[in-house]
């Protein structure tokens, strides 16, 4: 029997990559996206939730009945929520304000227990989502905290299977590397992993116009200065995670709220691809990129789309969410002309 699984799980890692062919075309390379959302919980956290939780089961830290807490931006949550479920452990998540609707409603939906905290407190305010998840874990028995902003296993997690997916998917011809930072897990283990096969392959971080990853990157300092709330989900932070390693990224390029989300649609029209708000910000982050740093035909440039656009569909893909960003018809970009409507009369 081929393709026939135990359980859901199962289906973990091995996502395709798909080459991207309109919207990335002025770039002469070959542009790769690596699609995080054919995983089972349709987005690149599920390969840390079945990696920690798994670590943690051989440590005897978990047994049935056991508990699992994080803080999450939901993608996270609704990972470890599917291995909960199939392991038989209770999930506890903290999630911000800013998380919509039906995000929260994909994870009550799997049953876990979700607390929602204000998104523009510090990080170490006690309402913060990362306080709330530590303090939930510290007073739960039997529990274990994912803190996955701070647990190297979610380096070890894509240094393990994402890093060498890729290496093998483009037969070692990758020159470029390009992903979102949230907590960093993704591109710093997927990027150890291939610059320890080839040093020369070339890492690029996406950060939000909002974030200090980036400015931390070029100076060792964090710039107060540079917060203020932002849009987009799950990438860029106000604090630095102990899961980014700096040492492995070559260059940092910031992008905005409205570029992001236009180019997500873009991404849905051109490609046929229906991606997360990320996926917009990684393309849109590769084509800054690209106007100061000329690519050549031979390189193979492969785009981690972390997860997928049905989780967005009130957000990006809203004209009336866009409208109230002031994204549509601001003078600067033609939106209507690409995302016109027809009103049947
Ligand atoms: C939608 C989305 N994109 C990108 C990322 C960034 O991934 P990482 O945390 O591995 O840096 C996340 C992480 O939460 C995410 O939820």
């Amino acid at each position: 029997m081929t393709n026939v699984h135990d359980n859901i799980l199962g289906l973990i890692g091995n996502t395709p990559l798909v080459k991207l062919n309109k919207v990335t075309k002025e770039i002469p390379a070959t542009v790769y996206a690596k699609l995080e959302s054919y995983n089972p919980g349709h987005s690149t956290k599920d390969r840390i939730a079945i990696h920690i939780i798994e670590a943690a089961e051989r440590k005897g830290l978990l047994k049935p009945g056991s508990t699992v807490v994080e803080t999450t931006s939901g993608n996270t949550g609704f990972s470890i929520a599917m291995v909960c479920i199939i392991k038989g452990y209770k999930c506890i998540l903290a999630v911000s304000d800013k998380t919509k609707q039906e995000k929260i409603a994909y994870l009550k939906a799997l049953g876990a227990t979700v607390y929602i905290c204000p998104a523009n407190v510090a990080a170490d305010d006690p309402k913060s989502y990362y306080e709330v998840a530590k303090r939930v874990a510290a007073e739960t028995p039997n529990s274990i905290y994912i803190n996955q902003y701070f647990n190297e296993l979610n380096i070890d997690a894509h240094y393990q299977t994402t890093g060498p997916e890729i290496w093998k998917q483009t037969e070692g011809k990758i020159t470029h590397l390009i992903a979102c930072t949230g907590t960093g897990g993704t591109l710093s283990g997927s990027a150890k992993f291939l610059k320890e096969q080839n040093p020369n392959i070339k890492v690029i971080g996406v950060d939000a116009s909002g974030s200090i990853l980036k400015s931390f990157h070029e100076t060792g300092e964090i710039h107060k200065e540079d917060i203020h709330p932002y849009q987009i989900e799950g990438m860029g932070k106000n604090l630095i995670p102990g899961a980014l390693l700096f040492d492995e990224i070559d260059e940092f390029v910031r992008v905005n709220d409205e570029m992001s989300a236009y180019r997500t649609r873009e991404i849905a029209l051109k490609e046929a691809i229906m991606g997360g708000y990320t996926t917009g910000a990684v393309t849109q982050g590769l084509l800054q990129y690209a106007n100061s740093h000329p690519f050549s035909k031979d390189d193979v440039v492969v785009a981690i789309f972390p997860d997928h656009g049905s989780r967005y569909i009130t957000k990006v893909y809203s004209d009336t969410w866009m409208a109230e960003q002031g994204f549509i018809n601001n003078g600067v970009h033609n939106y209507n002309e690409i995302y016109k409507t027809e009103l049947i009369k």
